[in-house]
């Protein structure tokens, strides 16, 4: 196990209320693993994704990486794992050159000379496929695709073995998608990375994606091989969400829930098709298994 995330919680503030977006979630991701995460927004995809990384504190429970707590690490663990988010743009400053972006992780945690660094920073133009001549430009002249690429070189400059990947490719266009998809799967197989790959587009996630977690609610709801998860699913809402392909499910049947009120119970109640009376009052847990569900009558 390299990241282990047991009963973890993550609460915000928001207008006097406290909105709880993670209520419990513990799951494992192997060394080597590609664990795809998936629900509708607001699910708390990106919060969990923020607490693996050590961003966002638990409220309760506890996320270790590779045995240590990922909360309060020090710089050399926490450059073991790598974040990259939707959007590339934002995450590169604009005032910087590709090679200024570039090296300055690698002058943050002191990694080799100053001429091994730009040979370095060549080797990871190489990997990303951009051509050298970009490391002199500015964010803004290159392409939506070029600055993701850039952005997943930078996350690779510490050499880095789990990767958190924020819906990455949610923000370009399809055909630059499936190359930026080819490009990291082919860069997770020869580095042998571990990945977590938030995506709403479930395609995406059966193609890269060894394992599966489905979201609903700030909790895991079904967990298991991606091939058994998106091929034959067993909890109603990821039954729901195979069927629509997400954005249908949007609205139909009902609205989730607001993460400020989540309904008693299991979470998904109010829009299930096999609801049982046991549903609206008990919060059904997630078994042991291989490929399992949280749900009183799936898998029971
Ligand atoms: N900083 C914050 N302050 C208050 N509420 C927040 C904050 N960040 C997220 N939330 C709320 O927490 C819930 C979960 O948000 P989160 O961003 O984790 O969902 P998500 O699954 O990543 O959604 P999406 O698919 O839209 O990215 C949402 O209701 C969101 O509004
Ligand atoms: S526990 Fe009940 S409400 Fe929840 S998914 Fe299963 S059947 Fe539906
Ligand atoms: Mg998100």
């Amino acid at each position: 196990m390299l990241l282990g995330v047991e009963g973890a919680h993550v609460h915000y503030r928001a207008r006097g209320t406290t909105v709880e977006a993670v209520r419990g979630v513990s799951l494992t991701v192997n060394k080597g693993e590609r664990l795809g995460l998936v629900g509708e927004s607001g699910c708390g995809k990106s919060s969990l994704a923020r607490a693996m990384l050590g961003l966002e504190p638990l409220a309760a429970g506890a996320i270790h990486f590779d045995g240590q707590p990922v909360h309060g690490a020090k710089a050399t663990l926490r450059r073991r794992l790598q974040p990259v988010f939707q959007d590339a743009g934002s995450a590169l400053d604009p005032r910087m050159t590709v090679a200024a972006s570039l090296r300055e992780p690698l002058e943050l945690h002191r990694v080799g000379t100053a001429a091994s660094r730009e040979a370095h920073l060549d080797e990871l133009l190489d990997l990303v496929q951009l051509p050298r001549e970009v490391k002199g430009r500015l964010p803004r002249t290159l392409s939506a695709g070029q600055r993701q690429r850039v952005n997943l070189a930078r996350a690779l400059a510490l050499e880095p073995e789990l990767l958190i990947l924020d819906e990455p490719v949610s923000a370009l266009d399809v055909s630059v998608q499936a190359q930026v998809l080819n490009l990291l799967e082919s860069i997770a197989r020869t580095r042998a990375l571990t990945l977590v790959f938030i995506s709403h587009d479930l395609d995406v996630v059966a193609h890269l994606c060894d394992s599966v977690a489905v979201m609903y609610a700030g909790l895991v709801v079904e967990r298991g091989p991606a091939s058994r998860v998106l091929g034959s699913p067993l909890h109603p809402y990821t039954r729901a969400l195979c069927a629509a392909r997400v954005k249908a499910l949007e609205g139909t049947p009902g609205e989730p829930p607001s993460p400020a009120h989540w309904p008693p119970g299991c979470a998904f109640h109010p829009r299930c098709p096999v609801v049982v009376e046991r549903c609206r009052k008990d919060r059904p847990a997630l078994p042991e298994g291989e490929h399992r569900a949280a749900c009183f009558v799936t898998d029971p």
